[in-house]
């Protein structure tokens, strides 16, 4: 799957982004290991602490419809070039590597950027 593709997808879910609070929108794209792709954006609440980022709705997706692991995640936010996932996704991105690393792509000026999410997060909690 190209990543071009991902980081598109991630930037129409940002379109949909319910962020009246922060005004900072942002899109989501897993491909999973069954090769669909699932979105999200993120959900921000008058209660600010219940804001739920677009990574984290586009795995609870991506679970929902019955995949086990996930092979990439490509985050855009129209406001800032590479937007990296918050500590908090990291550790949620980690929980569903199995045997393939997890490849994690972000939008920048000139192109985007490819991390692994073990270089994100070294030594992610696993149970
Ligand atoms: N946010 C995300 O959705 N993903 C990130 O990677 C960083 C932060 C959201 C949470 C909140 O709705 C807003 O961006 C500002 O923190």
């Amino acid at each position: 799957m190209d990543y071009d593709i991902l980081l598109k997808k991630a930037q129409e879910a940002s379109k949909n982004a319910y962020a009246k609070y922060s005004n900072f929108f942002v899109g989501a794209c897993v491909l999973a290991e069954s090769g669909k792709t699932y979105v999200g954006c993120n959900v921000e609440n008058a209660s600010y602490g219940l804001a739920i980022c677009a990574e984290r709705n586009a795995i609870a997706n991506a679970i929902t419809n019955g995949e086990k692991s996930i092979l990439a995640v490509a985050i855009y936010s129209p406001n800032i070039d590479n937007c990296t996932p918050c500590g908090a996704c990291r550790q949620v991105i980690f929980e569903f590597q199995k045997d393939k690393e997890i490849k994690i792509i972000t939008k920048t000026q000139d192109g985007c950027k490819i991390y692994s999410i073990n270089e994100l997060l070294p030594f992610g909690f696993e149970l």
